[in-house]
């Protein structure tokens, strides 16, 4: 078993130190949410992190954090090296948080070595991917790719708390996400790496592997409406109880996605019963549905079918049903000469190059939006996230620096190639 590198050690023990408070909302688990006094540490402790490594740092309008090493021509086209740097509720220390750290130890190699490239690279913590805060995900890629759709400031967050506000108190400019938007000729390609959040590496015994595809995905709140009403002097047969039938709505999404075909997949994520007391039949019910699958057609016809469910199950009990559709990305393959560039990287480095796609989304899939995008997966114990048990190996860590260093030199090679036939 190769002995844990520095680069490995490094790159885990600055997640370990960002999964604590300051660096958490809450001292007793990892929360870290976007534009809260826990994100503004973090990108304090990256800064300081990127400029030790030679890098210039700023912070654009929609929070991203950006670390430039230039190529040896300034103002040079960049490979984007990046991940977010949020989590979700009582989160893993690695999800997101390592990719921006591997780009970070890429960086330090280099610099360390005194290569400069043909193009620049940057390190970005995109400050919104989970969309734990906001209803929607994935606001700093769409703004940095200029998809972001300006209505995302008005959302609230659950103390109604809008976008806008949290911008203004961040110290951004409330109304200016799309100032953060790229010219697509500033960034060469984009590589993302990232825990698997499965269990596939760990079965094949496989420290890092080579992503071909994000699924695609849609998240919609669904809510049921009845008659709140006193729960001791309403008898069961005159009720309009929406808690039944969320129950059966929950268990219907389970049935219409077993069968899991094209990596389908549904989840209810929150349940929020409302007035929600002991004492009171509740008026309205709200659930989170997250639906995914490799492709969009097959997510499409699966949230169809759930929502057909969803309205029998409204109709047969007297009660009003809304769906609200929260957001849609679409699936998003990685670019097929960066992947086989990742390939050939995994391959020099000693280890097979294994595909697999992702049934988690990532920043990566807005980015392919902009550029050519790769992705690469670290093995993650026992396929765990979205946990606190989350964890990763120095050496597992380690090996995938030294793969993206491979990718890096592979992309050199390649640009050198083109400039020379171009005769530049
Ligand atoms: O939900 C996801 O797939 C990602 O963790 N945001
Ligand atoms: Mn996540
Ligand atoms: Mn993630």
């Amino acid at each position: 078993m190769e002995p844990p590198t520095a680069l490995g050690l490094r790159a885990k023990a600055r997640c370990d130190q960002l999964g604590e408070a300051p660096y958490s909302e809450a001292d007793d688990h990892l929360v870290r949410r976007f534009l809260t006094a826990a994100h503004r540490a973090a990108l304090d402790a990256l800064s300081g992190w990127m400029e030790a490594a030679g890098m210039g740092v700023h912070i654009d309008p929609a929070a991203n954090l950006i670390g430039r090493y230039e190529g040896r021509k300034a103002g040079a086209p960049a490979l984007v090296i990046g991940s977010h740097i949020d989590t979700v509720r009582n989160g893993g220390r690695y999800d997101g948080a390592l990719g921006v750290m591997l780009g970070l130890e890429c960086v330090e190699a280099l610099s360390a070595a005194g290569i400069r490239l043909s193009f620049a690279i940057e390190v970005i913590a995109f400050g919104d991917e989970e969309g734990s805060r906001f209803p929607s995900s994935m606001v700093c890629s769409r703004a940095l790719a200029g998809v972001v759709d300006e209505q995302v400031l008005t959302m609230a967050d659950g103390d109604g708390v809008t976008l806008a506000q949290a911008l203004i108190e961040f110290g951004l400019p409330a109304d200016d996400l799309t100032g953060a938007a790229r010219e697509a000729d500033t960034v060469l390609a984009f590589l993302e790496a990232h825990i698997e959040q499965g269990p596939v590496l760990e079965a094949e015994d496989l420290p890092i592997g080579v992503v071909s595809a994000i699924a695609a995905q849609e998240r919609l709140k669904v809510r049921f409406s009845g008659t709140a009403g006193h729960a001791g002097t309403t008898p069961m047969s005159l009720r309009r109880d929406p808690g039944p039938a969320a129950a059966e709505a929950i268990l219907a999404v389970e049935r219409l996605c077993a069968g899991g075909e094209d990596g389908l997949v549904g989840t209810v994520g929150r349940i929020e019963a409302l007035p929600g007391a002991y004492n009171v039949i509740p008026g309205s019910v709200t659930l989170t549905l997250d639906v995914r699958a490799e492709t969009e057609a097959a997510r499409d016809d699966a949230v169809a079918e759930i929502a057909t469910a969803l309205e029998a199950i409204a109709q047969q009990r007297g009660l009003e049903l809304d769906i609200q559709l929260m957001q849609s990305l679409p699936a998003s393959p990685c670019d097929p000469t960066l992947t086989a560039l990742l390939s050939n990287a995994v391959r020099q480095i000693g280890v097979t190059p294994r595909k697999l796609a992702s049934g988690a989304g990532h920043d990566a899939m807005v980015m392919a939006g902009l550029c050519p995008t790769a992705m690469l997966f670290i093995r993650c114990a026992g396929g765990i996230s979205h946990n606190p048990a989350e964890s990763v190996k120095p050496e597992d860590v380690a090996i995938a620096a030294r793969a993206m260093l491979a990718f890096i030199a592979n992309l050199e090679t390649r640009q050198n190639a083109w400039e020379a036939e171009r005769g530049e």
